[in-house]
């Protein structure tokens, strides 16, 4: 499949058809001390984040959609520095849209388009070397990355208020920012297919954590792909 196929909202009642537009560029509003983050995630059946190393066989054109739907919206996407590299992230379509890449340690290739482009810059540890008169450098944290700290940070150094954040993975940072409370949404993708293999699960390296979600929103799609909506419940 190559284009997009209708989409059927199973929830909440009644069903209907509806767009990928109408279903998620919706109001989210930013707790008061720090943005509002969704995280965007594909999953296959049984659970994997990746076959061959990558998302990207596990998508299809509705999934794209939702991500490049909520990508417009975010004012900063965050992702963590093994996907940006393994994914091949370039430069945001959305002008003036800056993407923070989290790292420890700082070791990051600055020759891509993303960072040559000046929209990607690291959040990183006091800790990280790296050279600051080729990438913007948002320091959290002494030895680790201190996420949440950052993640309130965001507006300094992308230049605008920061009210939506769009974090799409990888696992190991899903896990930081879970720990830290972050996570206000996750729009998840499953994807009719079983991967086999050994990647890991949408959240990893976390402590039992036992974050209560609640459905807004689940789709589905003539490829028999399914589109949930969770919103952290707080309380
Ligand atoms: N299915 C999906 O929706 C989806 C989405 C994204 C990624 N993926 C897949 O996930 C796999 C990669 O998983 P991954 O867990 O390695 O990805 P990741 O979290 O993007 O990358 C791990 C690296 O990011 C940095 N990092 C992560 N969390 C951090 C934190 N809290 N503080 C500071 N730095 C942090 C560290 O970089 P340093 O080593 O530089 O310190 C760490 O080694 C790939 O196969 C990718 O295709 C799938």
């Amino acid at each position: 499949m190559t284009t997009s196929s209708s989409l059927r909202r199973l929830h909440p009642a009644p069903v209907t058809t509806t767009t990928v537009g109408d279903a998620y560029d919706v109001l989210r509003p930013a707790p008061a001390d720090r943005p509002w983050m969704n995280l965007c995630m594909v999953s296959s059946l049984d659970g994997s984040v990746a076959i061959d190393g990558s998302s990207g066989g596990l998508g299809n054109p509705n999934d794209r959609e939702v991500l490049t739907t909520l990508r417009r919206l975010a004012d900063v996407v965050l992702v963590g520095a093994g996907t940006a590299m393994g994914e091949g992230y370039g430069p945001p379509s959305k002008p003036g849209q800056r993407i923070a890449v989290a790292t420890n340690s700082g070791r990051v290739d600055l020759d891509r388009p993303l960072f040559e482009s000046g929209a990607g810059f690291l959040i990183a540890p006091e800790s990280a070397v790296v050279d600051e008169t080729r990438v913007d450098v948002l320091r959290a944290g002494r030895d680790r990355l201190d996420v949440a700290l950052a993640v309130t940070r965001l507006g300094e150094i992308s230049g605008r208020d920061v009210h939506l954040v769009q974090a799409e993975g990888g696992p190991t940072l899903n896990g930081a920012l879970w720990e830290a409370g972050l996570v206000d949404e996750l729009d998840l993708t499953i994807s009719p297919i079983i991967a086999g293999g050994d990647a890991p699960r949408i959240v990893s390296g976390a402590a039992q954590l036992r974050a209560r979600m609640e459905l807004a929103h689940l789709l589905s799609d003539d490829d028999g792909f399914v589109f949930g909506r969770w919103l952290r419940r707080h309380g």
